[in-house]
């Protein structure tokens, strides 16, 4: 029997061609693992009026880890249109599935990595070193949302002092998406992060929210981050507001580390550093739970692109080295990571976006070579 059990989820549009060079890479790593494919994605909607199938989610319940490509998703109105005739107007409404993973699997932990390699023509400026660690499964991506606001939930709004200046408006003319921090998820992600800073001799960790107006969300993980600072004294704790942060990351991306934020907050700032580092196409993530975890290029489907093999899988390909690192394999992870420096430095094989024209297979096999 082989050491790991990998779930391999392609999903749709280029999604599938960076699985490809990933596959690549991970065969002539030789890591033990047996990998079993599962359907996600767009093509499920439509047929089925799921993009994430339960079997799906019982393959991922039978395996160690999970190995995501790109999804395409489109707002409600719209996906509900390109259903199939016979699951239109049923009432069934498009969720994003990597969304509903995160929550399922309690997968707490985005690791989002964003590191300038030397060489890559793309990136703001060398030697930016970025770690994003986006809380994921709270905030305002918990799914309590109401519009029309329902009765009880009204009352609830109206017992608020600051809900005064709402009274004229009725429950059909006003829509709620609520932002519920726990004192568990924000330590949890705080833990992460602090954790990582100190395996790794990270000099500083930054709270990246909003206190001063989002006072008691923003403010609990503020406080709770003090407080968890004290069992790392080697490690500075910094706080800064999002907006500010935005500034800031692009005037000194040298003076930050380790950056923790909640949900929404940690996706706009992770799409921030992800730019600083050569764009979408070099950024990797890792949905990690106690003890399952999904990884995943943040780019998405690029539909325009699918079927070409012309997108870079650089970021697939870093996400392939996340998922050796959190295996354990952390010599196979090491060596992913050389090679991938070593192809960008020299810089023959190249896709569209880096000036080149080679194919996304051909970085894949590029990579491999050096491993
Ligand atoms: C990300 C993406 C997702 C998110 C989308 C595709 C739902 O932007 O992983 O950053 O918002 O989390
Ligand atoms: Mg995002």
């Amino acid at each position: 029997m082989a050491k790991y059990k990998i779930a391999v989820l392609p999903g749709d549009g280029v999604g599938v061609e960076v699985t490809e060079a990933a596959m690549i890479v991970l065969k002539k790593l030789g890591l033990d693992a047996e990998y079993t494919y599962g359907d996600i994605g767009w093509e499920f909607w439509c047929k089925e009026g799921d993009p994430l199938p339960q079997r799906t989610i019982d393959l991922l319940k039978q395996n160690d880890a999970c190995l995501f490509g790109a999804i395409t998703s489109k707002p409600k109105d719209e996906a509900a249109g390109e259903l199939c005739d016979d699951l239109k107007n049923k009432g069934l409404v498009y969720r994003s599935p990597i969304v509903r993973l995160r929550q399922l699997f309690d997968l707490h932990t985005n690791l989002r990595p964003c590191k300038a390699y030397p060489g890559n023509p793309l990136v703001y400026k060398e030697g930016i070193d970025l770690v994003v660690f986006r809380e994921n499964t709270e905030g305002l991506y918990g799914g309590v949302e109401w519009h029309p606001v329902p009765e009880n939930v009204r009352a609830a709004v109206d017992s608020h002092p600051a809900a005064k200046k709402f009274a004229s408006c009725s429950n059909d003319d006003m829509a709620i998406s609520t932002r519920i921090f726990t004192r568990k998820g924000c330590q949890r992600i705080l833990r992460s992060a602090f954790e990582f800073a100190k395996e790794h001799n990270r000099k500083s960790v930054t709270i990246v929210e909003k206190p001063n107006v989002i006072r008691e969300t923003s403010g609990l993980m503020v406080r709770e981050g003090r407080k968890m600072a004290k069992e790392y004294p080697d490690i500075q704790l910094w706080e800064a507001n999002i907006d500010a942060m935005c500034m800031w990351l692009i005037k000194n991306p040298f003076d930050y580390d380790v950056l923790v934020s909640s949900n929404m907050f940690g996706d706009i700032i992770s799409d921030l550093c992800a730019q600083l580092v050569g764009g979408l196409g070099f950024a990797s993530a890792a949905n990690i739970g106690d003890e399952f975890a999904v990884f995943e290029p943040t780019h998405g489907s690029a539909p325009k692109y699918a079927g070409q093999y012309k997108v870079n899988p650089m970021a697939m390909l870093l996400t392939v080295k996340l998922m050796l690192d959190w295996l354990g394999e952390k010599e196979m992870a090491e060596r992913t990571d050389k090679a991938i420096a070593a192809v960008i430095a020299e810089g023959k094989v190249r896709t569209y976006d880096m000036g080149g024209s080679n194919t996304t297979l051909e970085v894949g096999e590029a990579v491999a070579e050096r491993l």
